[in-house]
């Protein structure tokens, strides 16, 4: 797949080895600087920057289905608190067709008439799950969303009220958030959102394609990254090390020993959504008066990266998950979480991406051929011949 065009599509546009990210034509770093999450999840799936009334009707049908049905806590429910919190978002999206039944039939005709209620509803209730997998794992009551709150802080209310107390977010908390989520919104065919492609190729319905992806955000070389970067860093500070027996240790090669939030599939060059978290980075902990020491770490640990022959040959930069983790524990946000929340952030471009695949009039089930290397003919042999 390094070099396989796998499909046509005219959501997002990757340059990795010029550093450049556009969505819809749209420069990541100008949506990063003008528009906000559900702005750019609008743009992502329909293609256009929303007008004003669009952006009005878009953000009340996230705020109309916020909500999630009292029974799927019984989802949760059925998993030990300590569970992976991905396992428990992958299977409360893969319930929802059994509460949206008409909006997911897994026929692309009739699914695509109500494409725009499923799409919200996936955007709105995945921020939702996430929200109630926190409370969950800390034994906490749900709280319900909140229609007048718009989207982040809605999601900051869920996970941080308590039913004496309402969480009001600062604007700046909110702002933040907006950015991570934002710079999550799509990426391309990366390897979670060509498995959402994939799955939908075959006609299932959107919250079953987008659990699927869900899955494949989970894994450490992707959407697990953030996490790892943090547990890095965090054993850097815990060591004592300033870098040096991290950096000398990933450049064995072994796959265990990589820096984590380094390197990537595409880009040759910066990450370009590094360096605009790397920045927000300062000017968020400052604003919230927090000195985090992995930040420092982090920073050392690039600069002496970017100046290593080993990652300079093999044009290893910072990647996304570099940084992320850092603003969102500034947010409060627990590390466990970190992946979840690149979920909710990506669920623009698998709602895109399956769109694609679904209203694509020459559309056929995705089937890749292989190198077949293994036996050539043989004839079978009893056991009692088997030695
Ligand atoms: C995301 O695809 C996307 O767009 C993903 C994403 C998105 O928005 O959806 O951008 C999000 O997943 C970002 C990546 C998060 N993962 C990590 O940070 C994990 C650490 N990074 C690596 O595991 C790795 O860089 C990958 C998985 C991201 C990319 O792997 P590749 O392109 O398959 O690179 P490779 O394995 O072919 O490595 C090439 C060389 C190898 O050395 P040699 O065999 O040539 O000697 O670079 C080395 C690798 O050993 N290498 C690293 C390294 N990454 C690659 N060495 C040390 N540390 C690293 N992080």
């Amino acid at each position: 797949y390094g070099n396989t065009g796998s499909c046509d599509s005219k959501i997002t546009y990757l340059d990795g080895d010029n550093g450049i990210l556009r969505h819809r034509g749209y420069p990541i770093d100008q949506l990063a600087r003008y528009s906000d999450f559900v702005e750019t999840a609008y743009l992502v799936i329909y293609g256009e920057l929303p007008t004003p009334t669009q952006r009005k009707d878009f953000g009340l049908l996230l705020r109309k289905n916020a909500a999630v049905e009292t029974q799927m806590q019984k989802i949760l429910e059925g998993f030990p608190t300590n569970a992976s919190p991905m396992a428990m978002l992958s299977a409360l999206v893969s319930a929802l067709p059994a509460y949206h039944a008409d909006l997911a039939t897994n026929n692309f005709e009739k699914d695509m008439k109500h494409f725009d209620l499923a799409a919200a509803i996936a955007i709105s209730k995945i921020r939702t799950f996430v929200a109630m997998i926190y409370r969950y794992q800390k034994g906490l009551p749900f709280m319900f969303p909140k229609q007048e709150l718009p989207f982040c802080d809605n999601f900051l209310h869920m996970m941080f009220s308590e039913p004496y107390k309402d969480y009001i977010a600062m604007p700046e908390v909110a702002k933040a958030l907006n950015l991570v989520l934002l710079l999550h919104a799509d990426h391309e065919q990366n390897c979670s959102t060509s498995t959402v492609r994939m799955v939908g190729s075959s006609a299932a319905n959107l919250f079953t394609s987008i659990s699927a992806g869900v899955c494949a955000l989970s894994g450490p070389l992707h959407g697990g990254a953030n996490v790892a970067v943090m547990h890095m860093l965090q054993s850097i500070h815990d060591e004592g090390d300033d870098g040096t027996r991290f950096i000398a240790a990933a450049k064995s090669g072994t796959k265990g020993n990589r820096l984590m939030g380094f390197g990537h599939a595409v880009y040759r060059n910066f990450d370009p959504r590094a360096k605009i978290i790397g920045e927000a980075c300062d000017e968020v902990l400052n604003k919230l008066g927090i000195d985090d020491p992995l930040l420092s770490i982090a920073k050392n640990l690039e600069q002496a990266a970017l100046k290593d022959d080993y990652f300079i040959s093999r044009k290893l930069y910072p990647n996304v998950d570099f940084y992320s983790g850092i603003i969102m524990r500034a947010l409060g946000i627990p590390m466990n979480m970190f992946t979840t929340m690149f979920a909710i952030g990506r669920a623009p471009g698998y709602i895109a991406n399956w769109r694609e695949v679904a209203s694509n009039p020459k559309g056929r089930i995705y089937r890749p051929r292989q190198i077949y290397v293994g036996h050539t003919k043989r004839d079978y042999v009893s056991i009692a011949k088997r030695t």
